[in-house]
């Protein structure tokens, strides 16, 4: 498995490469290193009686759009949120580009280079679309300058530079959550992690999506998504992890994930098996 190599990586020293790396160059696809961009091992996460992530563990290569799917109450966002540090493990470890990201805070995180989105919509309602982005910018950078690029950057990748200056209440859902993917792309990441983005877009905003995370993949960006809408994760994800009850159930190429028996009991179910 290929892996981003150095004309990818950036780091918050390094932030005019870092832009460019993000969003003005072709990416380097190289083979540097055999360690994966992102390493869990027995990850899990405990809620009073409740184990919500249970000795988990994944890879993510650079360069990949992994899928992590699952019945609703798998643990799927639970995951995310250990990864991006608002939530603690109970155990289990988690390494970035060699770095361990345990015990780091969301911001310490971002500024690695992973940050992800969130499944309910929170813009702040009294900025205008530009400055919801410049926030996610000013994580990266406290440069004013530099932090007005990537906002226009982003907002001009995600179809958002005409609506601009308007707050976010005047836009339908479907650009809200493009502004949540605005905000994530901004801080300049290497992995982006994406609490169903499908959901609540109409299937021609859903065609764009799929077109736009493929661009930005090609970008040197590495993906990672919930979600539930099968016939996106089948068309945009080169992997599916499956989880049940904080339990990977089954991880591999999309077809053959879909025909897992495991799968389909859980979570697919048989209508699906026959599609
Ligand atoms: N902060 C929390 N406190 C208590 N239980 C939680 C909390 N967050 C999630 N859970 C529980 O953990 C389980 C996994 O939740 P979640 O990760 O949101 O699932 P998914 O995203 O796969 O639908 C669910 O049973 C949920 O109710
Ligand atoms: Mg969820």
């Amino acid at each position: 498995m290929q892996r981003a190599g150095n004309g990818t990586r950036f780091h918050y020293c390094n932030l005019t490469s870092a832009f460019c790396n993000a969003f003005s160059t072709t990416a380097e696809i190289g083979t540097d290193t055999n360690l994966s961009l992102l390493e869990v091992t027995g990850l899990t996460r405990r809620f009073g009686g409740l184990v919500a992530v249970s000795r988990l563990d994944f890879a993510v290569e650079g360069g990949e759009i992994v899928g992590l799917i699952g019945p609703n109450g798998a643990g799927k966002t639970t995951v995310f949120s250990l990864l991006t540090g608002f939530l603690r493990p109970d155990s289990g470890h988690i390494v970035f580009d060699s770095a361990p990201l345990v015990g780091l805070s969301p911001h310490r995180i971002c500024l690695l280079g992973l940050v992800r989105t969130f499944q309910n919509l929170k813009p702040f309602l009294h900025l205008t679309i530009r400055e919801n982005v410049t926030v996610g910018a000013l994580a990266r950078t406290a440069d004013r300058t530099l932090s007005a690029r990537y906002a226009a950057e982003a907002l001009e990748w995600l179809g958002l530079t005409d609506m601009a200056d308007h707050l976010p209440n005047e836009l339908p859902i479907g650009h809200l959550k493009m502004l949540e993917i605005a905000k994530a792309l901004a801080t300049q990441p290497r992995l982006l992690l994406l609490d169903e983005p499908y959901a609540g877009l109409t299937p021609t905003e859903g065609a764009q999506l799929g077109d736009l995370l493929q661009r930005i993949r090609k970008k040197g960006v590495t993906i990672c998504l919930i979600e539930h809408v099968m016939r996106f994760v089948m068309a945009v994800c080169d992997r599916i992890v499956v989880l049940h009850h904080g339990e990977k159930i089954a991880e591999g190429h999309p077809t053959a994930v879909a025909s897992d028996p495991a799968v389909i009991k859980a979570y697919l179910g048989k209508a699906y098996a026959g599609s």
